[in-house]
């Protein structure tokens, strides 16, 4: 796949990208504060960072109420978050755009307070999350330590798979032309995959195999519901946030990229660990691996990676055949027209961290276009 460039095609499932910018995962946390459905100001949102052709994958969204780990993330557990979600998918498909649903479970990474009668977070284990400067969002907006999870019981695991299941079946209701399971950054899946988070006893824990096991199996269950050529998976190996970090990442995530090659999935999707943590905190990491060079060797299929691009490194990383297409997430948030700017040398405009999460237009729909006409 080398000599490809940013702007040349890309097969991706039963789709034909474009050129190869996509819109990484952006949790923003402006959906209704009640329903947690997506609103018209999110479906204008989506609808000015389409492209013909181009591929966004929409934020985070808890399966479940006791998935959620922030105030007005949109799910997709219910009828009027489907509805809300509806205007998005139209937004991005009336301009010739593909836009897939990520798929979000916490785990620990939440708060009683955010939770179903203030229930305590469940987790593969009773382990909290520890480490400074690591606390829990909560209900009432002002930051707490993480408090000691509910380990699932194994009949639980059940329902888990269950609401994974039923959330791609609303993500197809909705129009969305696939979903990402989100296995990275510290949420309940990677909980799963990592030996320090994952103490059960059960199928679900000891061997890598059993750590595997559950990612693997709502993989499945989305591939039953969307077929594996809709169905990506997001990996962040080497990554540190959300308190993740496996001592060994090698033989893990060598298991996990096997087995899910096998099953021939629309695409696998690392996070490079240099900018682990970026939704928090600018960082920059260096001397640490590369996850597209070390694990590309294990993948058959499309490969998108995400993590501290420029158009420059973009390019380079596609033109040497590191991955087939690159992810951008601050500068999405941004630059609403990132793909015209990349291919057309037009600088980017800075983002501002402040109005990262929650809030309304500000910070969100109001970042210039380079071509103001351009803005639909
Ligand atoms: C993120 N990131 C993220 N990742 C993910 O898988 N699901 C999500 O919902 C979010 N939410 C999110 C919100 C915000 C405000 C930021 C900044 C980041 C991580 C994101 O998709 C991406 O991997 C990183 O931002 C690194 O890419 P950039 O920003 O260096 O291009």
């Amino acid at each position: 796949m080398s000599h490809a460039s940013l702007f040349s095609p890309l097969q991706v499932g039963p789709y034909r990208l474009q050129h190869r910018v996509v819109m990484a995962p952006l949790t923003r946390m402006r959906a209704e504060r009640v329903s947690f459905a997506p609103r018209d100001l999110n479906a204008e949102y989506y609808g000015q960072r389409a492209t013909a052709g181009g591929l966004i994958i929409a934020e985070a969204s808890p399966v479940a109420a006791t998935g959620r780990g922030n105030p007005a993330t949109p799910g997709i557990y219910s009828d009027q978050q489907v509805e809300g979600w509806r205007k998005v998918v139209d937004a991005v498909h009336a301009r010739g755009g593909f836009i897939f649903l990520q798929l979000w479970h916490v785990g620990r990474v939440s708060h009683s307070s955010l939770q179903p009668d203030g229930a305590l977070p469940v987790a593969p284990s009773a382990v909290p999350i520890t480490g400074e400067d690591l606390l829990a969002m909560t209900a009432h907006g002002k930051p707490e330590p993480y408090e000691t999870p509910r380990a699932l019981e194994t009949h639980e695991i059940a329902e888990v798979i269950d609401a994974f299941r039923i959330a791609a079946r609303n993500a197809v209701a909705a129009g969305f032309d696939g979903v990402e399971i989100h296995g990275a950054n510290g949420y309940l899946l990677e909980q799963f995959l990592q030996s320090h988070s994952n103490l059960r006893t059960d199928r679900y824990g000891g061997s890598i195999a059993n750590r595997a096991r559950l990612l693997l199996e709502i993989v499945d269950a989305a591939v039953g519901v969307c077929g594996a050529e809709r169905v990506g998976v997001r990996l962040s190996p080497y990554g540190v946030a959300n308190g993740s970090g496996e001592p060994d990442p090698m033989p893990l995530y060598s298991h996990v990229i096997r087995a899910l090659d096998e099953r021939g999935l629309a695409w696998l999707h690392f996070i490079e660990p240099r900018s682990s943590g970026a939704g928090r905190a600018e960082v920059n990491h260096q001397n640490v691996p590369s996850a597209m060079k070390l694990f590309r060797p294990l993948w058959r299929g499309v490969l998108i990676s995400a993590g501290g691009f420029d158009a420059a490194s973009a390019e380079a990383a596609v033109a040497a055949g590191h991955a087939d297409a690159i992810a951008f997430g601050r500068y999405f948030i941004s630059n609403p027209d990132l793909p015209a700017r990349i291919r057309h040398g037009i600088p980017f405009t800075p983002y501002q961290r402040a109005t990262f999460y929650g809030g309304g237009a500000a910070g969100y729909t109001d970042y210039p276009f380079h071509d103001e006409g351009q803005r639909p």
